[in-house]
């Protein structure tokens, strides 16, 4: 059932060409130039008219939410906040029948999200809801959803339901744009188009990366600490990169938005500090330069992700993992691949449990 692979999780990392497609599949349609979101359309009026929209959940799904942030309010212009629904639920939140709450979870049966949703139910918000476990009881009590197509994900570290939750809120942010005249037409068509190729590009990531990266793994084994550093769409990639490496192979990682290193983490910086950095040649480049160079005036050891053909942060990395080129919005979902791969070839050298690491379950149904 593994299908030929050791683990479950390496499994579902290479799936990723298959389970994005399959995500995207009937909803975006090129040659007419439309995405199809029954959810999205039946509902336009409470998400153009929505105060704001809050994104409840937790984990890896609340990095995701934290890239639908980015999304939404770049392409839909409308404001979101990102929660997690334990904070949430705890914390006597604003919201009424003006707002919209989207909840994400790959199991559907998180019990912190559940209670948050219902709470935001109560005081009148509007429910939609980013599931892969169909059926599962948060599909159950939203007013309306989207399935992410991911296919069931066994290892306890989510992988295949990351980005295949990145691929929905980008339909739904670009949808949104769309039909809020914030987005042109020739913009819509730039990014469905480009969003469309993006299982290919996984493709050439998973073909180009994997053994780099499981070469360079053997480097970082006995590591104890890591830190994961991005900006703007990758601050959140980072913040995931992280927790992959956390939770399976028990080293401790942080991630942060690059500028934030000289506020405090730059004073663990030296040549026993891992730092990876994702920086593909967009956004704000030549700033993700300097910390660079700060970096390695402090001798700690750079792992890269940079945009194909990158000289400036190449020449000065120890290690260059390349990612094709593709929009800013969508470089998390090709970065976090090879991230993955870095943090699995971690913990199998280290003799972890990669499929069910101590301590953790699938879905966590209590709180
Ligand atoms: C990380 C991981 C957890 C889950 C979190 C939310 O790899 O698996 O952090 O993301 O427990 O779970 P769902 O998405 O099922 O609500």
């Amino acid at each position: 059932e593994k299908g030929g692979y050791e683990h479950f999780m390496l499994k579902e990392i290479f799936e990723q060409p298959k389970s994005i497609h399959d995500t995207m599949r009937g909803r975006i349609l090129v040659d007419e130039g439309i995405i199809k979101m029954a959810g999205i359309w039946d509902h336009l009026e409470r998400f153009k008219n929505a105060h704001k929209i809050t994104i409840i959940a937790c984990g890896t799904s609340w990095h995701a939410g934290l890239i639908g942030e980015y999304l939404i309010e770049e392409f839909a212009r409308i404001p979101v906040e990102v929660e997690y629904a334990s904070e949430f639920r705890y914390r006597n939140p604003i919201i009424s029948d003006k707002d919209v709450v989207i909840a994400i979870s790959q199991s559907g049966e998180t019990a912190d999200t559940m209670a948050a949703l219902k709470l935001a139910k109560e005081k009148g918000a509007f429910i939609y809801g980013i599931c892969n476990v169909v059926d599962s009881s948060i599909a159950r009590i939203t007013d309306a959803g989207s399935y992410t197509h991911a296919g069931p994900e066994i290892g306890v570290a989510s992988t295949k339901a990351f980005t295949a939750q990145l691929t929905i809120l980008s339909l739904i942010a670009i949808k949104l744009g769309h039909h809020n005249g914030n987005l042109s037409k020739q913009d819509f068509m730039k990014l469905i188009t480009e969003l469309d190729n993006i299982p290919n590009k996984v493709e050439e990531v998973l073909a180009s990366t994997h053994d780099y990266v499981k070469e360079i793994s053997k480097q970082y084994a006995d590591a104890t600490n890591f830190l994961y550093l991005g900006r703007g769409y990758n601050y959140p990639a980072a913040l995931e990169g992280a927790l992959k490496l956390k939770e399976i192979s028990y080293i401790h990682a942080e991630g942060y938005p690059a500028a934030e290193m000289k506020h405090g983490p730059i004073a663990l910086i030296d040549e026993n500090m891992p730092i990876v950095i994702i920086a593909p040649k967009k956004g704000h480049y030549d700033k993700i330069v300097s910390n660079v160079q700060e970096i390695k005036a402090r001798k700690g050891k750079v792992i890269a992700v940079v945009t194909r053909g990158d000289e400036q942060v190449a020449s000065m990395a120890d290690h260059v993992i390349e990612i094709p080129d593709s929009e800013e919005c969508f470089s998390p979902i090709l970065a976090s691949v090879p991230l993955q791969l870095l943090a699995y070839y971690i913990a199998v050298l280290r003799g972890a449990n990669v499929d069910q690491p101590r301590n953790l379950a699938k879905s966590v149904t209590v709180e």
